[in-house]
């Protein structure tokens, strides 16, 4: 089939700068998640209609698969699916979707789309208990007659609880005809898509409909608040799915997955945390609260306490990260690995059954098996220009509050003692100590304050 997302609308009532499509639900575009549907049924072309100050839509959205077709006034849905006709191939029908109606699922696509067939004019449509805004599905004998809109209707028709989502199907070559046929004469002074039923109509042309299985896939977007809603139903269907797949939630409506969270057996999640990308998290991983985890991966059995930062992390079965820990890219955890609280690392592989407990920074080095790496201690890995790598082998004992300036080795089972500033490397199972040597004063007075 040929689909058509239309994305052409502003949204005024955002008050954004930004196209209402490209505002994210779950920290992606609205819009992309409409592609990712229309991309699951194999569409034969793939068309965008973007509008006049979109230009960021075609940039960001930008793909292979892609044609954007720019709709440069905004005379409405009729229109809009008129400017795609000449990228439409007229061999397979056209599906037409909404950019700002993200949540629709692709099953109730297909559905719609087999329902149509190849000749029929297919509707999606659903029953609200609140109608008000949309398009009304007025029927006669049960069959669908016309769709009106709310500023055009009458009172018996705005009665009417079965409401057009927006969402159709068409034969193409007709579709084309009928799009060319419209007119403007109507409240809104709007070229309306829904007035191709009128069309089919009289051409002969069945017009079938079917539903899709939950209400929320239809509900669109004008307003911060609706996209607010439609936030909160995304994430509980999240949820949903995570309890449904075995994994403990402290609370489910205090979790946030903006991407994909994938979970082992056993894994208990506490409040208020958001996952970011791809996380894996491995069976029995715990992660306390108001942690903020982004495309990493936890080992087995690891305890991830509250309020630690990750991104890109790789950490080790058993290891013990946090509180208040952060872990940046590349940071690669062995077995077994404590990174305690207010301990930074980033780019470096730190291997099984190491520690730094306390208030340290690691960046781009390599730490051996069995280190411990005191409070305060920092790698120092960047001179200004360049950065540099620390070596620290198996071992090794870094003694509190020790800067280590990069390039510098610690050989396997060196001890720097505390407070010493490593310049050059240290050799394997040596003491290194750069410390000031202790005097001691006698009888040291203290100054005192000067009288006024
Ligand atoms: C439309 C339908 C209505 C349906 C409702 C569902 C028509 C005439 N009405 O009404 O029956 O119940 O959607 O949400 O089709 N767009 C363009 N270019 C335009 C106008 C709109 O690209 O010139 C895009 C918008 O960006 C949006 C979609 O089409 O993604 C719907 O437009 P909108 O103005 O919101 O239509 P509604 O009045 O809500
Ligand atoms: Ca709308």
């Amino acid at each position: 089939m040929n689909i058509v997302v239309l994305a052409a609308g502003m949204g005024k009532r955002m008050y954004s700068s930004v196209p209402k499509v490209l505002h994210p639900l779950a920290g992606k575009p609205m819009l992309a998640h409409v592609l990712d549907s229309a991309r699951a049924l194999n569409p034969k072309k793939l068309v965008v209609v973007y509008g006049h100050g979109g230009e960021l839509v075609r940039e960001r959205m930008a793909a292979d698969d892609l044609v954007f077709v720019k709709q440069e006034k905004q005379l409405g849905t009729g229109h809009a699916v008129l400017q795609a006709v000449p990228e439409l191939d007229d061999t397979v029908p056209t599906l037409v979707l909404y950019g700002d109606c993200p949540l629709i699922d692709q099953v109730s696509l297909e559905r719609l789309v087999s329902t149509a067939g190849g000749h029929q004019l297919g509707v999606l449509t659903v029953e609200l208990d609140d109608p008000t805004g949309y398009g009304r599905i007025i029927r006669e004998d049960g069959r669908i007659v016309r769709i009106v809109e709310q500023k055009d209707g009458n009172e018996a028709e705005l009665a009417v609880k079965e409401v057009n989502t927006g969402i159709v199907c068409a034969p193409t070559v007709p579709l084309k005809r009928w799009l060319a046929s419209l007119t403007n004469n109507n409240a809104q002074g709007e070229y309306y898509l829904t007035d191709i039923i009128g069309r089919a109509l009289a051409d002969g042309i069945a017009v079938v409909s079917t539903h899709p299985d939950n209400i929320w896939e239809a509900m669109g977007v004008n307003s911060k608040p609706q996209l607010a809603e439609l936030e909160r139903i995304h994430q509980r269907n999240i949820a949903a799915g995570l309890l449904a797949a075995g994994v403990t939630l402290a609370d489910p409506a205090r979790i946030d997955v903006r991407g994909s969270l994938t979970c082992g057996r056993d894994v208990f999640i506490d409040v208020n945390c958001v996952f970011e990308g791809d996380v894996e998290l491995g069976d029995g991983v715990t992660v306390s609260p108001n942690c903020v985890i982004r495309d990493s991966k936890i080992g087995a059995g690891a305890e991830i306490r509250g309020f630690c930062h990750l991104e890109g992390a790789n950490v080790g079965a058993g290891s013990l990260i946090g509180p208040y820990a952060r872990l940046r890219p590349g940071a690669d955890l062995g077995e077994e690995v404590h990174i305690g609280n207010f301990v930074e690392v980033k780019n470096s592989r730190i291997a099984a059954q190491s520690k730094a407990n306390h208030l340290a920074y690691v960046g781009d080095s390599s730490v051996g098996e069995r280190v411990n790496i005191g409070a305060g201690a920092i790698t120092c890995n960047y001179d200004g220009a360049n950065k540099h790598r620390t070596v620290i082998e198996d071992d090794v004992f870094i003694g509190t509050n020790c800067e280590l300036v990069a390039p510098v080795k610690v050989g396997a089972g060196a001890t720097v003692g505390a407070g010493t500033t490593l310049t050059r490397d240290a050799p394997a199972g040596s003491l290194v100590v750069s410390r000031v040597k202790q005097t001691a004063i006698a009888g040291w007075k203290r100054p005192t304050k000067n009288k006024k």
